[in-house]
């Protein structure tokens, strides 16, 4: 078993899975470590759609088809240019490291086309976890117990030896999804987490993203 600190230091971003698919006893065992987060007043407005098998197929090429045919419908608002400052800073040098640690040149355009079509092929993994929520005032504190959630749901796969990357990209096609799955109207889509056991290539390849370090995120009072 990991620690704490050596889950948290070896939990990064998976982009190439294997095609085995998880057992469902782990699973479980993932999302009832996830559903041990917090929430503001414990209200857990997290709603998870699981998708695997002959679903995750229909859906990958639905996803293809929309994403072909530029049909956007994200239910929050994305934009990367309005990250400015240092946070648009962190932003372009992390699209450098992301290309690179596919073998991507920065001006190949088609390739990172290509690479990031990736996304709704969920990097090959076997299992995508759909992070939906109620609308709820302006869904800033919702948002945020999401986000909870995806962190222990993320530590949770590293503790088990499985690997996932969370995805903005797919909430760009919500309808799509909704659609595919038969999810209603009033469920809006945060982000998913594609997640199964990782490749060889993919522990090689994956960029070791920096940080900040802890001043530049910190200001102590006392
Ligand atoms: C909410 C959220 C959405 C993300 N969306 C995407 C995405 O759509 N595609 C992708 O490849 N990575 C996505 N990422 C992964 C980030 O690029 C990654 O977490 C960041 O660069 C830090 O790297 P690390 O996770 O390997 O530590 C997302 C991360 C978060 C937290």
């Amino acid at each position: 078993m990991l620690s704490f600190k050596d889950t948290v230091r070896e939990r990064r971003s998976i982009r190439d899975f294997l095609s085995t698919p998880v057992p469902e006893a782990i699973i479980r065992d993932v999302l009832e470590d996830a559903q041990r987060s917090p929430s503001n007043c414990n209200t857990q407005p997290w709603n998870i759609h699981v998708v695997s098998g002959a679903k995750r197929l229909a859906l990958a090429e639905a996803l293809h088809e929309a994403s072909e045919a530029e049909r956007y419908t994200p239910d929050f608002f994305w934009d990367e240019a309005a990250f400015q400052g240092r946070y648009g800073e962190r932003r372009r040098e992390h699209g450098k490291l992301y290309y690179e640690s596919m073998g991507v040149q920065r001006e190949d355009k088609e390739g990172r086309r290509k690479a990031s079509a990736r996304n709704f092929l969920f990097f090959n993994a076997p299992h995508v976890a759909l992070l939906f929520m109620p609308v709820i005032g302006d869904n800033v504190r919702v948002a945020g117990d999401l986000g909870m959630y995806g962190q222990t749901f993320l530590l949770s796969l590293t503790a088990h030896g499985l690997g996932g990357v969370p995805q903005t990209v797919l909430g760009l096609f919500a309808d799509t999804i909704r659609e595919t799955l038969g999810i209603p109207d009033d469920l809006k889509l945060l982000f998913g987490i594609s997640f199964g056991f990782p490749s060889g290539a993919a522990v090689e390849s994956s960029a070791r993203m920096w940080r900040d370090d802890v001043l530049g995120s910190v200001t102590f009072h006392d």
